[in-house]
């Protein structure tokens, strides 16, 4: 293995974020919603000892607000906002009064996803009691469908011909056929900025989170991992790890086949990649979001790709710790065993480091990668 597998920019360590909203509003929405409680952040003394370094602790996002991935913190506050100008209603509105408002207005909310994002904005318009138009590519399991309908009688879910992008234009123009309809897309396109930008301020209730839980413990994170979609998350890491005098050390990853982010930094240049099929759903996005680029290309010190065994391997090894993690939440797990053969210091696994792995999604079905599935059948 070389270097080059890594991407590494020594200057993002001291590049500044500052946010140009409250985002303490955002929280105390998040708190005001049924069942929100903290997601869990759980130590992993072995894994630290066997990378050599001070703890290692796994956000688990198994479960957030009743659903099995995060997603939801970003998309009830961008659907919040969103219906919250439409109705021009305060920002501190309870949900009561943003249902009434969307009630009133007629509201229809629309999204575009690989599974987990739709689901968020499904389970929204539940709370909020108005319709809701999912469109999903062609790759789109029957499983994945049958979760967001499982939402409730006011969810259509349609499967276009075409990719994720199509799907995504598909609920663009029908959101806009529509009076008052509402794109709620966590990715940015030209003319569409605001709502993205207000989902990932809504990822930021979860990294504030991580550092109350570490600091009720005396400790800082040192280094965050996030894995990387189309980027809204890993966007809301930057900003948490490079804000408020911190200079915490973001490691991003994604699956080989699927590495738009790690392409563009390397080539430093902002491009659409072709991807492929992964057991990391989530991850398959071959364009980062435009808003969070420049982002990225300041303040992302380390970025990784994986391997579809490498994710496999990475979510027995949760799940045999007590973990219950998907692929797309292990693949930080992946990414700090990788970067610790190929370049410890540069993916941030330092002596004295403190690291915090997000975990975005809970365990589910994936098909078992080709060669671990040869090792299972060649066992006697
Ligand atoms: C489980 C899971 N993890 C991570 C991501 C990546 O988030 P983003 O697309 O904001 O980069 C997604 C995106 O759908 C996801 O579903």
């Amino acid at each position: 293995m070389s270097n080059s597998e890594i991407y590494h920019n020594p200057e993002a360590r001291a590049w500044k974020y500052t946010y140009d909203t409250d985002i303490r509003l955002a929280q105390a929405f998040h708190r005001r919603l049924p069942g929100y409680q903290e997601s869990p952040l759980v130590p992993l003394p072995e894994l630290a000892e066997q990378l050599g370094i001070r703890a290692v602790f796994v956000k688990d996002e198994s479960s957030r607000l009743g659903l099995p991935a995060f997603k939801i913190l970003g998309a009830s506050w961008g659907t919040f906002r969103a219906v919250a100008e439409q109705t021009i209603l305060p920002l501190d509105s309870s949900l009561e009064e943003l249902a009434s408002a969307a009630h009133r207005v007629n509201t229809v909310l629309f999204a575009a996803t690989e599974g987990n994002h739709g689901r968020a904005v499904a389970r929204m318009g539940k709370i909020l009691d108005v319709p809701v138009h999912i469109f999903m590519s062609r790759f789109a399991s029957r499983e994945t469908c049958q979760k967001i309908e499982s939402e409730g009688a006011h969810v259509t879910v349609t499967v276009v011909a075409g990719t994720y992008d199509d799907a995504v234009t598909k609920a663009y123009d029908e959101s806009r056929r529509v009076p008052n309809g509402l794109l709620i897309q966590d990715n940015a396109f030209e003319g569409y900025e605001r709502v993205p930008a207000w989902i990932v301020e809504g990822y930021s209730t979860l990294l504030v989170e991580v550092e109350q839980q570490l600091q009720h413990q005396g400790l800082e994170a040192s280094t965050i991992v996030t894995p990387i979609g189309v980027g809204s998350l890993g966007h809301a890491v930057v900003a948490h790890c490079k804000s408020g005098g911190k200079h915490i050390n973001v490691l991003t990853v994604e699956p080989e086949n699927a590495a738009c982010l790690h392409h563009n930094l390397k080539a430093h240049k902002w491009f659409t990649i072709e991807t492929s099929a992964t057991i990391m759903n989530g991850l398959n996005c071959g364009t980062v979001s435009p808003i969070s680029w420049p982002v990225f290309v300041k303040g992302v010190d380390a970025s990784i790709t994986i391997s579809e065994v490498e994710c496999h391997n990475a979510i027995q090894y949760l799940n045999a710790h007590g973990v219950n993690s998907g692929p797309c939440g292990a693949a930080s797990l992946a990414a700090v065993r990788k970067g610790a053969t190929i370049d410890p210091k540069a993916t941030g696994l330092a002596e004295d480091a403190v690291v915090v792995l997000l975990s975005t999604e809970g365990a589910r079905n994936y098909p078992i990668p080709r060669s671990c599935a040869d090792l299972i059948k060649r066992r006697p």
